[in-house]
């Protein structure tokens, strides 16, 4: 019995960070079934070369597989013509409505800023990423409407799957949905809030957009985007991806953080049920980000990724 890994790294660091999450799941020999990779395509200079971001192949591809992990996607800022984003694009087609993305600070952190322990559960199939986009002329000039989607279903989807996780949440609800606290707040003093007294918030589950802002900014509090991790998941499948982007100012030069995506693998394992296997990447990491002497440049070390690869994999 083998577990079928699909791989997209896509663009930028993707392609730095996603061979560091293979070797990390390599590492963990008999812990998981052997892992088999599938190395697949993606992204916007897939797109530049070939006219097509997202290959048939490549769905097709995926949906033989146990689980995947994807890399980033660069997204030009200007419209072009016949483009649109593949991980929006595969969030829909393999129906991974939700964006699980916790945000745990580690290390006693340097600033002194309050600890961190919260998972943004971000719906991830409607909102203003229905991409049904028009610009029109008005004798006023240029007017550019977007629609925001939100239906009921999604909605209950996303909401129950928060409900879920708050059961297994440390701070332990009592095992009913019905004993789970809700607070219903405006995301702009969520946001406020989160960063005061980040510690008042267990689970933040958020429209699309909001979803996306809201664990950007909690990731500012642990330290890096570069530690943060997620899962997109669907009833029938998992798909690992670091919470960055593409990150084109950093690209190439061998200094991209890979804990995200190595975390990234071991939210997806832990999902399918290898909890032993995910404990020990996690662990690890923990450990490598405690002992503070090999760390990426963002967390204000000077190592390449793969010493911090090396430094992981060594303790797994
Ligand atoms: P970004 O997340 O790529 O980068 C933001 C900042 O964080 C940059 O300074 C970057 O160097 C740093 N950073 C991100 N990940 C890091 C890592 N692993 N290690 C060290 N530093 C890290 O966001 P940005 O710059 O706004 O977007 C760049 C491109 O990525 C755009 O084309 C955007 O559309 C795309 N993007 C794709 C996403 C995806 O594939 N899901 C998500 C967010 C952005
Ligand atoms: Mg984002």
């Amino acid at each position: 019995q083998s577990l079928k890994i699909g791989l997209v790294p896509a663009d930028g660091i993707g392609r730095e960070v996603i061979p560091a999450a293979r070797t990390a799941i390599e590492a963990l020999g008999s812990d998981i079934p052997k892992p088999q990779f599938i190395d697949l395509l993606a992204g916007f200079e897939l797109f530049t070369k070939t006219g097509t971001a997202l290959p048939e192949e490549t769905i097709a591809a995926l949906r033989e597989c146990d689980c995947a992990l994807f890399g980033a996607v660069s997204s030009p800022s200007k419209r072009v013509t016949g483009y649109s984003s593949p991980i929006v694009a595969l969030r829909k087609e393999l129906d991974l409505y939700a964006n699980i993305r916790p945000v745990v600070s580690v290390a006693a952190n340097p600033s002194g800023k309050p600890s961190v322990d919260l998972v943004v559960v971000r719906e991830n199939t409607e909102c203003l990423y229905v991409k049904q986009e028009t610009i029109i002329a008005t004798e006023n000039g240029r007017e550019a409407r977007a629609t925001r989607l939100i239906t009921e279903r999604a909605s209950r989807r996303i909401g129950r799957m928060a409900f879920e996780l708050a059961l297994t949440r440390p701070r332990k609800e009592p095992g009913k949905f019905d004993d789970v606290t809700i607070a219903e707040q405006l995301v702009d003093s969520a946001v406020y809030r989160l960063f005061r007294e980040p510690e008042i918030y267990d689970i933040m589950v958020a429209p699309n957009l909001y979803g996306d802002i809201i664990s950007d900014a909690a990731a500012a509090l642990v330290g890096s985007l570069g530690l943060v991790p997620s899962i997109n998941a669907g009833d029938n499948f998992v798909m690992g991806e670091p919470v960055h982007g593409s990150a084109p100012d950093i690209a190439g030069k061998e200094i991209a953080n890979p804990i995200a995506s190595i975390r990234s693998a071991a939210l997806m394992l832990r999902r399918l049920g290898y909890i032993q296997g995910a404990d020990r990447i996690d662990n690890a990491v923990d450990e490598v980000v405690r002992q503070g002497t090999v760390l990426t440049p963002d967390l204000g070390g000077k190592s390449k990724t793969h010493e911090v690869v090396d430094a992981i994999i060594k303790r797994i």
